[in-house]
């Protein structure tokens, strides 16, 4: 292995190994004086999805702003979602820096970091839509931007599967391949997660 792929690898398992930590540790603080009833009403909430332990994990630190709102819920995992996404992005444009890396490397990369630009550009358009359901003056405005919404994370949600797609060739790197592929998928689970909570929102109003 290249002296440069073993010092990008060491960068990458260091800030891999510090977010987590910190959302860790936010969760703490953010968690700490939330109510009984507000964490409750988000594990059963999560239960529901398809990935609960990830649901809880990236939504309790909310659970003061959250409380017991199926609306809030749904805003606010997607919102998580969405920065989520951002995060990836800025992952994997950093990994273009790197020297020695092969052309097809850097054209897969490229290739990943367009499609999770069209991700953020999707949740972006569903946070905006979310917002408009909460604005709406009836049930019929609700039922439209609610139905934008799901179609638009459904749609981002088929754009992160292509992602992990690009990075399956045999000529990228294993260890780069997997933190990439450990993030997308992760997004992916999060927009899976916003997806259901965003359809039980709907049915409840
Ligand atoms: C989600 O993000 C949007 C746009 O930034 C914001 O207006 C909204 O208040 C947020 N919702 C929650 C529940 O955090
Ligand atoms: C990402 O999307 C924005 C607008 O949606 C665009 O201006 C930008 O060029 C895109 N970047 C990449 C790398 O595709």
């Amino acid at each position: 292995m290249a002296k440069q792929y073993q010092a990008l690898f060491l960068v990458l398992s260091i800030c891999y190994l510090f977010s987590p930590d910190l959302t860790a540790a936010t969760a703490a603080t953010a968690g700490s004086g939330a109510s009984k009833e507000a964490v409750n009403f988000i594990q059963s909430s999560c239960k529901t999805t398809t990935y609960p332990a990830v649901c809880l994990h990236s939504l309790s630190a909310y659970a003061n702003a959250i409380q017991t709102s199926p609306k809030r819920l749904a805003e606010t995992a997607l919102n998580v979602t969405l920065s989520r996404a951002q995060s990836t992005k800025l992952f994997v444009s950093r990994l273009t820096r790197f020297k020695g890396l092969k052309k097809r490397e850097v054209e897969a990369i490229k290739d990943c970091v367009e499609e999770i630009n069209d991700t953020i550009d999707r949740l972006t358009k569903s946070v905006q839509e979310m917002k408009l359901c909460g604005n709406a003056k009836n049930q019929d405005q609700f039922s439209f931007h609610m139905s934008n919404a799901q179609t638009w994370t459904s749609a981002a949600l088929t754009d992160e599967n292509t992602c992990s797609d690009g990075f399956s060739g045999r000529y990228m790197d294993g260890r780069i391949k997997n933190s990439v592929r450990a993030r997308i998928v992760n997004t992916g689970q999060e927009t899976s997660n916003a997806l259901s909570l965003i359809n039980a929102y709907a049915k409840k109003y």
